[in-house]
């Protein structure tokens, strides 16, 4: 796969040229997240850190024309349902959070999940 940014000007492609984005690379661009962008770094989207950031490197809800019609709703949903479960139930794993985890997931990651003492409001 060509890692090459930009479509050269005045490049003609032949019909029927079938394109893609990786979004993984995009995700793990060192040019666009800094040299640590294999790492899980919550603190990547802080508002001081996104200021000057192409909003076309996050792109779990894809961009553009055809972006997700979804994805504020998605967003505040998904950080709505998560700070619940945190409220209510501790996590507890040995797994090291590395870049296997982040790029895989969690399908294979064992938890302890136990309620949590304090009322919850
Ligand atoms: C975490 C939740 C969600 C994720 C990760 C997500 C992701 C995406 C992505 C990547 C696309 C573009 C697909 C493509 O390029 O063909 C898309 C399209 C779309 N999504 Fe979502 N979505 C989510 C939730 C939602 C919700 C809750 C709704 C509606 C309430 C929704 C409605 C749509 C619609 C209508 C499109 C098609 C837009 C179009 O083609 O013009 N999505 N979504």
């Amino acid at each position: 796969m060509s890692r090459r940014r930009y479509v050269e000007k005045g490049l003609i492609l032949p019909k029927g040229t079938q394109c893609m984005t990786s979004v993984y690379h995009i995700h793990r661009d060192k040019q666009e997240w800094g040299l640590n962008a294999d790492e899980f770094n919550p603190d990547n989207f802080l508002q001081e850190n996104m200021i000057g950031r192409n909003p076309n490197v996050y792109l779990p809800f894809s961009t553009g024309l055809r972006k997700c019609l979804g994805a504020n709703y998605g967003l505040n949903a998904m950080k709505t349902i998560l700070a619940y479960v945190i409220l209510k139930y501790e996590f507890k794993t040995s797994t090291k959070l590395n870049e296997q985890v982040v790029s895989t997931g969690l399908h294979n990651v064992k938890f302890e999940i136990s309620e949590r003492k304090v009322k919850s409001v």
